[in-house]
């Protein structure tokens, strides 16, 4: 949960920022009573609080786990697309794809934005993040709250299609996640058909974390 940043294992390269606009590519389409952005922006609605299945549901002592989806480049939306995710991590996180740093989140659960351009979507697509959960304090390192919560927007301009996924249980599709180090966890060839399955623990809104602020655009480290 909150508290003394105890473990130091984040490399700040590129932190979330609270400052920068969205892109303004925002042709509204509809009219009248439904009015719809487009590019969607990602929310975490339909989204739930994961975290690894060994320690999620009992309290995680701080440390660092990590945690892998490969989804298909979804090819209804043409040979690319562009993709938001909104995250919180209680506490801190690096987030990848392709075996690229997206960002880095350090600042406890305020939830990030951040938007990938033009990503082909004939190769999978793989999301990888380390979470680190923090020390309650200098002195009480006792198992506290830790989860990850974050909701997806992969879309296209050109087809105008969108496809929308969150952590959370099925139909969204399930992440993996270990609480062993490995080195190379972000990367598109590990193999991680051993890792085991996260766990869903509660639903966004659910205690411990309740309704977050507004999640904030972030600056892309790539
Ligand atoms: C959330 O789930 C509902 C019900 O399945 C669905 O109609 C809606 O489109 C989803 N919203 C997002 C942003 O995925
Ligand atoms: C933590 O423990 C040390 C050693 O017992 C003590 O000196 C220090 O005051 C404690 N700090 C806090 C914040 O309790
Ligand atoms: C991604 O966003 C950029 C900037 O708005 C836009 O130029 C580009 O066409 C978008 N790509 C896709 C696949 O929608």
């Amino acid at each position: 949960m909150f508290g003394l940043r105890a473990v130091t294992s984040i490399v700040a390269l590129c932190f979330a920022v609270a400052v920068k606009a969205m892109p303004s590519s925002d042709a509204i389409i509809g009219s009248g009573l439904a009015v719809t952005q487009f590019p969607p922006v990602p929310d975490f609605s339909n989204a739930s609080w994961i975290w690894t299945s060994t320690k999620g549901l009992t309290g995680v002592p701080p440390g660092t786990a990590a945690f892998r989806l490969t989804v298909p480049g979804p090819t209804i939306l043409g040979p690319s697309a562009n993709i938001s995710v909104a995250i919180s991590v209680d506490n801190a996180y690096s987030l990848y794809l392709n075996g690229k740093l997206i960002g880095n989140g350090v600042q406890g659960i305020n939830a990030n934005i951040w938007t990938i351009n033009n990503v082909p979507t004939n190769t999978p697509w793989v999301f990888a993040i380390m979470a680190t959960n923090y020390a309650l304090s200098l002195n009480n390192t006792a198992v506290n709250p830790a989860g990850i919560i974050a909701s997806f927007v992969a879309s296209s301009l050109s087809t105008q299609n969108a496809k929308f996924w969150s952590t959370g249980p099925a139909p969204n599709p399930q992440w993996k996640g270990t609480d062993l180090a490995y080195d190379n966890f972000y990367t598109t060839t590990l193999d991680d058909s051993a890792w085991p399955a996260a766990v869903v623990m509660v639903g966004y809104g659910g205690a411990p974390w309740g309704t977050l602020p507004p999640a904030v655009p972030a600056s892309l480290c790539v």
